[in-house]
C-alpha cells in the first residue's frame, strides 16, 4: 500500500483524524488506512493520494456527525465538545426537536435526550435515538440506567439542559419543584444552566398560571427562547405560543454557552455585588437598596469572556450567575475576608454597596421595647474599606475597579475616591432619585448611566441596561488586561 503522509493533510482534517484515532485507540496513520479501506475499498486507485484521503475523511466525519461539510469544506464547529441534554416534552412541536438534534450535532455538540412519556406519543424514541446516536432516556426507575443514580449523572455529564418543547406542564412542575418523572427529576436535580423553549396553545401560554410559572422560572435563573407568534400547528389558531425555530434555539444555546471569543480566559477576577447587612440584633439589620443586579451582570459578562470569576455577594434576591463561583456573605467584614482570601487575582471589580458603618456591638438577643426606657442608642463604628484595602494591598491585582454611587458631586467624589483608594478606574453612577434612570432609579432598577473616571479623564457612557453596562465594562477590562502581564 502507498504510504500516507499525515503532514500533508490540512489542519482541520488533521484535527478530525486525531479525534477519530483517539476514539479508536489507533495511530493517525492507522486510522486513516482503516477508514479509507472500509469506505472506498476497490474504488481508490492509489490510497496514498492526499486529496482523496481528505475527501474521504470529510465525508466520513460528516456522516458520523463530527463536522458539517458544505461544498467539500469543513465548517466551523461552534459547539464542538459541548454536551447538551435535551428534554423533549409532550407537545405537537416535539417533531421540531428532531431537527434541533440534527442542527446541534452538525455543530459538533454531543446530544443526549430525555423524553417524557407524553413526548413519546408525538415522536418515537427510535427516531430520536437514531438522530442523537445515543440511548434515549425515558424512565426514572430504569434498572439499567439508575444503578448509578442515572438522573444525577445525566445532569452532571451535560454543559447545558435544553427543554424543547417546554410544555405548560413541565414549566409548572419545575416552577413548583415537582420531580415525579425522569425529565422533571433531572431538572430539579441539576446545577447546570437550563434553557426552555416553550410551545403551547396561545390560551395556555396566556393563562395566569403559566405567566406566573414563567416569572418564577426566570427568577430562578432559567433562560427562555420564544415562544413566537404565528399559526399553531394543530389548528387554525394563531397567537403567541409557537416554539422558536431550531436555529433560533441553537443561537440561544450558543449565546448561553458563549462559544464566542474568550479574551479573558486564564484570568482570575474577583467581583463584589449587592448590599451588606450589618446586624443590630438577631432579627434587625442595617442595609441599603442595592439589588446586586449590576454586580451580578458584570460577573456574568466577565465569565462569558472566559474569566475565572469569583463573585462575593451580599444578600440579594436574584439567582447566582451561571458559570461563576459565588460566595455568599452578609456583613462587610465577611466580604472583606472573602475577598482577601481570593487574592492574588488579575483584576477586582468592587460593585457591592458596602455599609460604611456597623453597630459597635450587635445584641445577641432581640432588643425588646421596655416601657419608660425609650429607643435604644446605636453606637456605630467604621467598617473596613474593602476597595482601599485591596488597592493598597501587597497582592494588589493588576487592575482594580471601584464603583462610586453618589447622590451629589458625582465626579468630584469619584475623582477623590480614585486617588484615595488606589483604584485604576472608578465607575461613577448617580443614584439620586432625580437621576432620571428608570422609574425605580438606579438602585434596584434595570438601567444605569455611568461615567468611567480614570487618571486619563472622564468617559461618559449613555444610559443603557445593566447587562449592556456589564458587557461594555467586561470588554474594557479585557482590553486593559491585554497590557498587564502577570
Ligand atoms: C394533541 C395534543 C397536543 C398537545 N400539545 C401541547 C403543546 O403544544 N404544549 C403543551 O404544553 N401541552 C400540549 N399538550 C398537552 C400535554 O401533552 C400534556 O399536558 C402532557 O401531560 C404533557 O406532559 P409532559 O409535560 O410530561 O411532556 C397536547 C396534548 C395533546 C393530546
Amino acid at each position: 500500500m502507498a504510504s500516507i503522509t499525515i503532514r500533508n493533510l490540512d489542519d482541520e482534517v488533521k484535527d478530525l483524524l486525531r479525534q477519530l484515532a483517539a476514539e479508536n485507540d489507533r495511530s493517525m496513520e492507522e486510522q486513516a488506512r482503516v477508514m479509507i479501506r472500509a469506505a472506498v475499498e476497490g474504488q481508490l486507485g492509489s490510497a496514498g493520494r492526499i486529496d482523496q484521503i481528505e475527501q474521504t475523511l470529510r465525508e466520513l466525519a460528516s456522516a458520523r456527525g463530527l463536522a458539517p461539510v458544505v461544498a467539500g469544506k469543513i465548517m466551523p464547529r461552534g459547539l464542538s465538545s459541548k454536551r447538551i441534554l435535551l428534554i423533549i416534552g409532550g407537545g405537537i412541536a416535539a417533531y421540531k426537536a428532531l431537527d434541533l438534534i440534527r442542527r446541534l450535532r452538525e455543530r459538533g455538540a454531543a446530544v443526549r435526550v430525555v423524553m417524557t412519556s407524553a413526548a413519546q406519543e408525538f415522536v418515537t424514541t427510535l427516531s430520536v435515538g437514531a438522530l442523537s446516536a445515543d440511548h434515549v432516556f425515558t424512565d426514572l426507575f430504569d434498572r439499567n440506567d439508575e444503578h448509578d443514580v442515572g438522573h444525577i449523572r445525566l445532569s452532571r455529564e451535560a454543559d447545558l439542559l435544553v427543554v424543547a418543547p417546554a410544555t405548560a406542564d413541565l414549566m409548572a412542575k419545575l416552577a413548583n419543584g415537582h420531580a415525579n418523572d425522569l425529565a422533571s427529576t433531572v431538572l430539579v436535580a441539576t446545577d447546570k444552566p437550563v434553557l426552555m423553549a416553550p410551545a403551547m396553545n396561545p390560551r395556555m401560554w396566556a393563562h395566569p398560571a403559566t405567566r406566573r410559572n414563567r416569572a418564577t422560572l426566570q427568577k430562578d435563573g432559567i433562560a427562555f427562547v420564544g415562544p413566537a407568534r404565528g399559526e399553531m400547528a394543530e389548528s387554525n389558531e394563531a397567537g403567541e405560543g409557537r416554539m422558536a425555530e431550531p436555529l433560533e434555539i441553537v443561537a440561544a444555546i450558543e449565546a448561553l454557552l458563549d462559544v464566542g471569543p474568550r479574551p479573558l480566559s486564564g484570568r482570575k477576577i474577583i467581583v463584589t455585588s449587592g448590599p451588606t447587612h450589618e446586624p443590630i440584633d438577631p432579627v434587625r439589620y442595617i442595609a441599603n437598596r442595592s439589588s446586586g443586579k449590576q454586580g451580578h451582570a458584570i460577573a456574568a459578562a466577565l465569565a462569558r469572556l472566559g474569566a475565572d470569576v469569583h463573585l462575593v455577594s451580599g444578600p440579594v434576591g436574584i439567582a447566582d450567575p451561571a458559570g461563576v463561583k459565588t460566595i455568599h456573605v452578609e456583613r462587610a467584614q465577611e466580604m472583606r475576608d472573602a475577598v482577601e482570601q481570593l487574592l492574588p487575582a488579575d483584576a477586582a471589580v468592587f460593585v457591592a454597596a458596602v455599609a460604611d458603618w456597623r453597630t459597635e456591638n450587635s445584641a445577641d438577643e432581640k432588643i425588646k421595647k421596655v416601657a419608660g426606657e425609650g429607643p435604644p442608642v446605636l453606637r456605630m463604628v467604621e467598617n473596613p474599606d474593602i476597595l482601599a484595602g485591596v488597592g493598597h494591598h501587597s497582592q494588589r491585582p493588576g487592575l482594580v475597579i471601584g464603583f462610586a454611587a453618589e447622590t451629589q458631586d458625582l465626579l468630584r467624589n469619584a475623582e477623590a475616591k480614585l486617588k484615595k483608594k488606589g483604584a485604576d478606574l472608578i465607575v461613577a453612577n448617580d443614584v439620586s432619585q432625580g437621576s432620571g434612570v428608570g422609574p425605580s432609579g438606579v438602585m434596584g432598577g434595570d438601567r444605569n448611566r455611568v461615567r468611567i473616571v480614570s487618571k486619563a479623564g472622564v468617559e461618559e457612557w449613555p444610559e443603557m441596561s445593566k447587562d449592556e453596562v456589564a458587557a461594555r465594562l467586561a470588554a474594557l477590562i479585557a482590553e486593559r488586561l491585554k497590557t498587564i502581564v502577570v
